[in-house]
């Protein structure tokens, strides 16, 4: 690999550094089903390195007016004090900055259940929490103020605690070279929010990443999560990278990396989203990285701009002869984005296009990808999720 792992830093996720967001735009135009962002996080002078196919940890927070739309039906005032090991803090800030209130946890509902008194609406709740897949779908879509509303119930705060989770870091692909953007991480972010029960919920990390943070102040915890596995190749090697949706992410990294150090290898990019008129994330980028010669080759998948679905495996199979000889020439192979749908119906086309271009029987195509490519010549990484 061309990429020295990256040093230990003294900010880690027990220590993050408290940086700040300087840019924050939507990637997504007009029109999209989605709210993809770019943020630019600044490092200040915290010292911290990486490289690219690292990631970054967030330590997510709360909209203020999440805490404050729940506060009342727990019975709490503002001003309630929290005791804490460190001395009594504001209630209100320990919420926002440690649990996790966007989605309700199952031993709360629990509780509320308990304390619900006999009638329709026990046997109702009731009935939902026996049944484990009723109970799953009702908790998916509702906070601590949803279940409250729909079954009032009250706690003493030291009953209300021990019921609700500590906030815990999210991971984001860096889209960035520090040799591009000295001092700076550039994340792709697609922010989860939904509608549900009268109320706008946000995915915790990507909605204070999108929309609860303010530019340029120093507060955004952050800290480096080295990758084992996912660097860049050799200079003079080839890439294909495979990175639908936010995906893209680490391969914007891997090009802006070439593009600064005049890295020979060739470039072969694909890329994927709902529609080109609204997600073609960094369309001006990558044309102008194809105008450099830096991206070699860069096929595009629009799932939603036909009838039919077409998704990035199916314009690798339409390259396929041309696919194989790079591989078969030492390309590495590069994915990243979804883990449950998107990587595994990748992971079948290469075992396709290894049976028709490489003439292999099933099972030989399948040694071929899963052994020899991934194993032991490392030439297929994934940074999936
Ligand atoms: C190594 C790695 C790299 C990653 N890189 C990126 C990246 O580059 N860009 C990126 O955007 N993400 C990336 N992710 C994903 C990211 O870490 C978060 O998981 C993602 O942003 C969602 O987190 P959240 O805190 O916003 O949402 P959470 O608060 O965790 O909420 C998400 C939950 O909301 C629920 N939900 C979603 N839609 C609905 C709905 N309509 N109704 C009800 N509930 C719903 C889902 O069940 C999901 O469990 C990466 C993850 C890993 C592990
Ligand atoms: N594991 C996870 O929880 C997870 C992982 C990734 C993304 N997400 C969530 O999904 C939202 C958007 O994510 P995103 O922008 O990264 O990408 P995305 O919406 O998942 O997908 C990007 C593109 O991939 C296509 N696609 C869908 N299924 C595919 C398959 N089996 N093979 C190949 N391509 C496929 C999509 O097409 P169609 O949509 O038209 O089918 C779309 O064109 C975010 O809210 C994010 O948090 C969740």
């Amino acid at each position: 690999m061309s990429t020295t792992p990256t040093a230990p830093s003294v900010y880690n996720r027990a220590n993050p550094f408290k940086a700040r967001i300087t840019a924050n735009y939507a990637l997504s135009g007009e029109g999209s089903t989605k709210d993809t962002r770019h943020i630019v996080v600044n490092l200040g002078d915290s010292g911290i390195n990486y490289v690219p196919g690292d990631s970054l940890g967030v330590v997510p927070r709360n909209f203020p007016q999440t805490v404050d739309d729940l506060l009342p039906h727990l019975g709490l005032g503002p001003d309630t004090m929290l005791d804490q090991p460190t001395g009594p803090v504001p209630l209100r800030d320990a919420l926002i900055h440690g649990f996790i209130l966007n989605r309700v946890s199952k031993k709360f509902v629990k509780a509320v259940l308990e304390r619900l008194p006999e009638g329709e609406k026990k046997k109702q709740l009731g009935e939902i929490v026996a049944n484990e897949e009723a109970f799953e779908d009702y908790i998916f879509t509702r906070d601590y103020t949803d279940v409250l509303v729909e079954y009032p119930a009250t706690f003493a705060l030291g009953e209300f605690m021990p019921l609700i989770n500590k906030i815990a870091p999210r991971l984001y692909s860096i889209a960035s070279s520090p040799k591009a953007h000295p001092g700076e991480v550039h994340l792709t972010v697609a922010v989860v929010n939904y509608h549900t029960h009268g109320r706008v919920k946000y995915g915790i990390a990507s909605g204070y990443l999108g929309h609860g943070q303010q530019l340029n102040v120093d507060d955004v915890p952050v800290y480096i999560q080295p990758t084992k596995h996912f660097h860049m190749p050799p200079p003079d090697a080839a890439m294909i990278m495979v990175g639908p949706g936010t995906g893209i992410a680490p391969f914007r990294a891997f090009l802006e990396d070439r593009m600064a150090t005049g890295a020979t290898g060739k470039n072969w990019l694909f890329f994927g989203d709902q529609k080109r008129a609204s997600d073609f994330l960094y369309e001006a980028e990558f044309a102008e990285m194809q105008r450099k010669g830096v991206l070699t080759k860069f096929d595009l998948a629009f799932s939603r701009d036909q009838a039919e679905k077409i998704y990035v495996q199916n314009r690798m199979h339409e390259n396929g002869a041309e696919f194989w000889k790079w591989l078969q020439d030492g390309a590495y192979f590069y994915i990243c984005g979804d883990a449950k749908r998107m990587a595994k119906d990748v992971h079948q086309m290469l075992i396709q296009i290894a049976q028709e271009h490489g003439g292999l029987t099933p099972e030989a195509a399948k040694e071929y990808i899963e052994v020899t490519l991934a194993k032991t010549q490392k030439r297929y990484l994934k940074d999936v999720y």
